[in-house]
C-alpha cells in the first residue's frame, strides 16, 4: 500500500513472543528496513540490536553464539555486549575496539509479548510501554485468570501490505463491523479521546432484546499504544482480552500479531485451553484478523475521504493524532 508518510513510525512494536527467544540462542529478525539480531543472555534478559558486525559486516543472527550476557560474531569471534559496543577481539583479547557500537533497540516482555521501541534516528524511548493488564483499572482480573494467549490463541501475519496507520484506523470505525466482521448488530462508537500517545475508545455493541437503543450488550475498551497496536478487553458476553500488533518489516509491509486472552473455566488452573475452547476461539474470534486483511490488502489509501457525519470527526482528529509518530519524512511515494 502507497501512504504519504514513512514506515519508519516511532513507537513500541510487537517483534514475537517470548517462548520464541531460546535462552543462549541468537535469532535473526527484520523490521524497520533493517536487519537486526535477538539474543536471550544466559541471564534470561533478551537483547535486540543492528545485525552486522561493525568489524567486516557478517550477519550476527545467522551463526552468532551467546556467551554470558555478549554475542559473539560466527566470522572472526569479535564480541558484543548488550550496550552494544565491541567487548572483545580474540587476537588482541586486551584491546576491545571500545569506538565501536552497534545499535541497541530496548525491549520490553510483558506477559509472554515482546515489544521493541523503534525511533528512526535511534533516540530513547519517548514513553512507556503500557502493561497490557494494568491498562483497565477498573477489570481487576489478571494473568492468572486467563489461559496461556501463546501459542494457543496467537497469530502471526508476515509481510502483508498494512501500514500501521490503516490498523490504527480501524478505531474510528464503527460502520466496517457490520460488513467486514458479519456483526448481527451494528455497533457504536461510544466514546473516544485522545490521551497524548495514547488513543482511547469504547464500542458497543446493542442489546436486541432491550428497547432502549443505549443498553449494550457488549462493550469493548481499546487503547491504541501509539500506532505499534492497541490492548483491549471485553465486557459483557465476552470477557477476553487482546492485543492487535503492527510491525513495520520494510517500505510497504508489516507483520501483524494477534494474541487473546481468554477467561480461564473456574477451578481449571491449566495454563493451556482445553479443546474445545481452543477449537471455539480459533473459530469464531482468531479469524476476525483475516476479515480486515480481506480489505486493507486491496485498499487504496485516500488522502480526503468523503466521510460519512458519524465518521469525520473522530477519523480525522485520530490521523492527526497520528502524525505525532512521524518523526522521519516519508520515502517518495506519488499516489496514484
Ligand atoms: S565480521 Fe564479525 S568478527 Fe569479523
Ligand atoms: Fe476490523
Amino acid at each position: 500500500m502507497k501512504v504519504p508518510f514513512t514506515w519508519k513510525v516511532t513507537g513500541w512494536f510487537m517483534i514475537g513472543w517470548s517462548p520464541e527467544f531460546v535462552a543462549g540462542q541468537t535469532r535473526a529478525l527484520h523490521y524497520f528496513g533493517e536487519d537486526l539480531v535477538a539474543y536471550r543472555g544466559e541471564s534470561g534478559e533478551l537483547h535486540v540490536m543492528e545485525a552486522h558486525c561493525k568489524h567486516l559486516g557478517a550477519h550476527l543472527g545467522h551463526g552468532g553464539k551467546v556467551i554470558e550476557e555478549r554475542v559473539e560474531c560466527p566470522f572472526h569471534g569479535w564480541q558484543w555486549g548488550p550496550d552494544g559496543c565491541n567487548k572483545f577481539i580474540p587476537y588482541q583479547p586486551d584491546r576491545p575496539n571500545k569506538a565501536l557500537r552497534l545499535r541497541v533497540y530496548p525491549v520490553r516482555e510483558q506477559h509472554g509479548c515482546v515489544f521493541v521501541w523503534h525511533h528512526p534516528d535511534g533516540a530513547e524511548p519517548g514513553w512507556e510501554m503500557p502493561d497490557i493488564f494494568g491498562k483497565f483499572p477498573e477489570f481487576t482480573t489478571g494473568p492468572q485468570d486467563y489461559y496461556r494467549a501463546y501459542p494457543e490463541f496467537s497469530r502471526r501475519l508476515e509481510g502483508e501490505p498494512v501500514h500501521p496507520q490503516i490498523v490504527a484506523e480501524n478505531a474510528a470505525d464503527s460502520a466496517h463491523f457490520q460488513y467486514v466482521h458479519h456483526a448481527t448488530v451494528t455497533p457504536r462508537v461510544l466514546d473516544w479521546k485522545m490521551a497524548d500517545r495514547e488513543w482511547h475508545f469504547v464500542a458497543g455493541w446493542p442489546d436486541e432484546n432491550s428497547d432502549d437503543p443505549d443498553d449494550m450488550a457488549l462493550r469493548f475498551h481499546s487503547h491504541l499504544f501509539g500506532l505499534g497496536g492497541a490492548i483491549s478487553i471485553f465486557e459483557g458476553v465476552q470477557q477476553h482480552r487482546l492485543i492487535f500488533t503492527c510491525t513495520p518489516v520494510d517500505e510497504g509491509r508489516s507483520d501483524l500479531f494477534y494474541s487473546i486472552w481468554w477467561p480461564r473455566l473456574p477451578g481449571d488452573d491449566s495454563d493451556a485451553p482445553p479443546e474445545d475452547i481452543r477449537r471455539r476461539v480459533e473459530r469464531q474470534f482468531l479469524t476476525t484478523v483475516e476479515d480486515d486483511l480481506g480489505i486493507w490488502r486491496y485498499q487504496r489509501y485516500i488522502e480526503h475521504p468523503a466521510l460519512a457525519k458519524v465518521d469525520a470527526k473522530p477519523f480525522m482528529t485520530l490521523r492527526k493524532w497520528a502524525q505525532q509518530f512521524y518523526d522521519a519524512p516519508a520515502a517518495d511515494v506519488v499516489l496514484t
